[in-house]
């Protein structure tokens, strides 16, 4: 097991499309193992495999309050069968945008099949905050993020400041 690194806009790779798993095997636990280790690490609710740079379809979730209570959940290849007509809206953060919060309208309930970690088939309403973290933990595996609910301008402009941030922690002696 081992926390991995975290892959930051603008990196292409964010905006690809993941694969979905045919079988759970030592790779993909591993993998899960992974997920949950960097994703506690830094303190982040949810985490997606391309996020560490690798294109499955897996997300890893825990949206517990309480530091002793921990409920890690997996999803692999997750597919929303079913939204809410209810919306609700969060400030969402991304571990791929450094200190950006949005604020993002969502279906309050949603209802997903998935294959967790055993491989076995699932399904799950969620509501509040699960089924917002879910929402955008499934935009990433179809190359989506929270920067694209911004007006173009507005994007650009944050794009821009996170690729100077990126480069201003170099430093050439
Ligand atoms: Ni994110």
């Amino acid at each position: 097991m081992s926390v991995k690194e975290l892959i930051t806009v603008p990196d292409d790779i964010l905006r690809e499309i993941s694969e979905p798993i045919n079988k759970v095997e030592v790779n993909e636990k591993k993998l899960i193992k992974d997920l949950f280790e960097t994703m506690y690490y830094h303190n982040g609710i949810g985490l997606a495999a391309v996020q560490v740079g690798i294109l499955k379809r897996v997300i890893v979730l825990d949206v517990s309050k309480n530091e002793n209570e921990k409920k890690p959940l997996c999803f692999i290849n997750p597919e929303i069968k079913k939204l809410g007509k209810e919306m609700s809206t969060y400030e969402e953060g991304c571990l791929s945008i450094p200190n950006t919060f949005i604020e993002i309208e969502r279906p309050e309930v949603c209802t997903v099949s998935y294959i967790d970690e055993n491989g076995d088939k699932k399904e799950m309403e969620c509501d509040g905050l699960l089924s917002t973290c879910l929402q955008h933990e499934i935009n990433h595996l179809d190359g989506k993020l929270i920067i694209d609910y911004l007006s173009k301008i507005k994007k650009d402009l944050l794009i821009k400041k996170l690729s100077k941030q990126k480069t201003s922690n170099r430093v050439i002696v």
